[in-house]
């Protein structure tokens, strides 16, 4: 705090600005100065009171390990409690910028001081790759950033980065009850990462992905210039939309175009267990659920606990469905495309969309919609998820494997959540954006699986057993899923399928484990763009797109 005192002073005195700097020099910087950084903290912050003049100062935005905030700022959105330990790497600073002067100032002092920057919405990585790292880092949290602008007549909105999706989707709601927004089921995700990555929720078969439907952007590039989409080109605006958060510069805000909901939907949820054909249903899910029409998504969450009969482990299935319509309607389609759930009135219940998202997001029916703008409602956990594509049916003899599995394990703590595509997902091409798992070119994607190990008991001790009873999950999966590549969803991160070097000299062929698996063919594209951009891999973490 001193320091920062100290570096407004002299910047007082001295009356001089960052633009000073020989920006030249700037753009020679490249490996990271890992000695020079540890040693010089203080001018890291001179360089930030430096850079924005006549805005707050730097005291009342940037946290370093001796303010008595520091630490739960750091610990506050952190989401998997596995990276939430006294030996996890911690950040030499954390600026939360407050205006977009100190996004630009964050990364022109990072790079001058050769710090690493992770950067960081709303905390929800998989891998904990926006809070942590093993050299000498800064990080930028947007949280304060997140004021969300929606223009009801042109159907848009601005939403900047340290928004959560349920803030989103709150605003949107307080103007219009008949538009939405196709993201994340969880309204805790920031949007910061969400949309870089693509981005999914109940209305994906309708809308595609949050990617999908994003027009413009506003970033903070690796020489700290502001950049919309006109100034960035169509290449870079491309990559940001799906190629995944922390490669290409600091996204600020997207503008989103919004889409018509009915004013009335359904929703269900019947519960079949192993008695009730769970197996048999799950089965024909494979085969209906990404035909049917596209206003129904139905996913299908699998887990496993001791109340088979005199208390012996079972099988529960839970088909969560959001239908954008009445009941009446839904019963017809139910009735012609999946009959054997033998889905009943009684199951259903019809309410407005933005209701529909607290009733998939678990708030008991009822609650005010403020519980969206609760930026912690989301229960936090230990966990370790993985992530597949199914193009052909599994066979049940492959999914009483699976039970047999999740016997293993205790009970309650793998989950499985199946999601269809088909519908808009099957219509858009696959290298429309970044994110290519689509319809294909021989076999299209039917659905996604989310793998979760998920636990509280026992914390780290036990993460080695639920780590490893995932991996050999995954391993069982093999021969039922896509397959050269092995396709997996970027938003769920997992550093298992590959990763970068940490010092930043990864080599194309190292880094296209991992990316092909994320972007198929569209990796190639992301490296072009990130070579055009950022040549010197500034932004830079386990998983992020490499330079030629
Ligand atoms: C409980 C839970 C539920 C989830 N539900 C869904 C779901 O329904 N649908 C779905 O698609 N996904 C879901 N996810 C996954 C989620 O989409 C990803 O974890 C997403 O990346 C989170 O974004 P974030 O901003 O919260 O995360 P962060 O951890 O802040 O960021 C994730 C990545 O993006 C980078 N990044 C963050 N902000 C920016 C920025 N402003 N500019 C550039 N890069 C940035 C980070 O450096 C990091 O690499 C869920 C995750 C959790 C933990
Ligand atoms: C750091 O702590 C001091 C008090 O110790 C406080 O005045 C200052 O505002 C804090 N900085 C931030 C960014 O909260
Ligand atoms: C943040 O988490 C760390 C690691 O578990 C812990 O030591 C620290 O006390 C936490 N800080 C706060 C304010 O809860
Ligand atoms: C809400 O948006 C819909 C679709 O754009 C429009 O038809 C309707 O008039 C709007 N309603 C209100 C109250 O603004
Ligand atoms: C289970 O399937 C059998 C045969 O297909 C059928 O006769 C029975 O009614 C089903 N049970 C339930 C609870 O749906
Ligand atoms: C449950 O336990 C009772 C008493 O031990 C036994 O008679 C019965 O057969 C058991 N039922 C099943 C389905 O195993
Ligand atoms: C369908 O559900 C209804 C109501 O729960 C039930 O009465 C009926 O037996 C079920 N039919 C089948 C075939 O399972
Ligand atoms: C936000 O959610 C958390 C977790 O459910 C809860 O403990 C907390 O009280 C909520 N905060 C508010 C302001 O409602
Ligand atoms: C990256 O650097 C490491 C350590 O210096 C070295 O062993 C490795 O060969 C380098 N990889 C490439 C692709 O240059």
């Amino acid at each position: 705090m001193q320091l920062a005192t100290q570096a407004q002073e002299i910047m007082k005195m001295a009356n001089f600005t960052l633009h000073h700097l020989p920006l030249a020099c700037l753009l020679l910087l490249s490996a990271p100065l890992i000695a020079f950084a540890t040693s010089i903290p203080e001018g890291f912050l001179q360089c930030l009171s430096l850079h924005c003049e006549n805005t707050t100062p730097i005291s009342e935005f940037v946290y370093t390990p001796i303010n008595s905030s520091y630490s739960s700022v750091l610990n506050i959105t952190i989401q998997n409690l596995r990276f939430l330990t006294p030996y996890t790497p911690k950040p030499l600073f954390i600026v939360t910028p407050l205006h977009v002067c100190h996004v630009q100032a964050a990364t022109i002092c990072s790079r001058w001081y050769g710090l690493q920057i992770r950067i960081r919405s709303g905390g929800h990585d998989y891998e904990g790759l926006s809070y942590l790292s093993e050299v000498p880092f800064v990080i930028i949290d947007m949280v304060n950033l997140r004021s969300v602008a929606v223009n009801v007549e042109d159907k848009t909105a601005w939403v900047e980065s340290g928004s959560t999706v349920g803030e989103l989707y709150y605003r949107i709601a307080e103007k219009n009850r008949t538009l939405g927004f196709p993201a994340s089921v969880c309204p805790t995700v920031g949007v910061g990462g969400h949309f870089s990555g693509g981005g999914y929720g109940m209305m994906l078969r309708k809308y595609g992905l949050a990617a999908d439907n994003i027009i413009d952007a506003q970033l903070v590039d690796a020489q700290g210039q502001l950049q919309d989409r006109e100034s960035m080109g169509e290449d870079l605006f491309w990559a940001i939309r799906g190629g995944g958060g922390g490669s290409f510069g600091v996204v600020v805000s997207w503008k989103v175009k919004l889409v018509p909901v009915p004013s009335t939907v359904t929703v269900f949820s019947p519960l079949r267990t192993l008695e009730q054909n769970a197996t048999k249903l799950v089965h024909q899910w494979q085969l209906v659920a990404n035909k049917l029409p596209d206003d129904l998504f139905m996913r299908v969450i699998l887990w496993s606990d001791n109340s088979g009969p005199n208390g012996t482990r079972t099988m529960k299935a839970i088909f969560s469905t959001l239908y954008l319509g009445g009941v009446d309607a839904l019963l017809e389609v139910m009735k012609s495309g999946f009959p054997e759930l033998n889905v009943t009135r009684q199951d259903c219940i019809e309410m407005s969309w933005i209701e529909s998202v607290l009733y998939f997001a678990g708030f008991e029916r009822g609650s005010p919609l403020e519980v969206l703008l609760n930026r912690s409602s989301n229960t936090k956990s230990f966990f370790k998820d993985k992530s597949d594509y199914v193009k052909e049916p599994i066979p049940e003899s492959g999914i009483e494997g699976m039970w047999k599995r999740f016997y293993e394990e205790d009970e309650r703590v793998p989950i499985m959540i199946w999601s269809p595509y088909g519908g808009k997902m099957a219509e858009i091409s696959e290298s429309a954006i970044p994110f290519p798992h689509r319809a294909g070119v021989l076999a299209g994607v039917l659905y996604k699986i989310l793998y979760i190990t998920d636990w509280t008991n026992g914390g780290n001790e036990v993460a080695p057993k639920h780590v490893s009873w995932i991996r050999d999950f995954y391993c069982y999966m093999t021969p039922y899923v896509s397959k050269s590549p092995r396709e997996a969803y970027i938003n769920y991160r997992d550093l298992d399928i590959g990763t970068n070097n940490v010092i930043g000299n990864t080599s194309y062929e190292q880094a296209s484990v991992w990316g092909k698996k994320y972007f198929k063919n569209n990796f190639g594209s992301l490296v072009l763009v990130k070579t055009a951009v950022d040549p010197h891999n500034f932004f830079r973490h386990e998983q992020s797109i490499p330079p030629l």
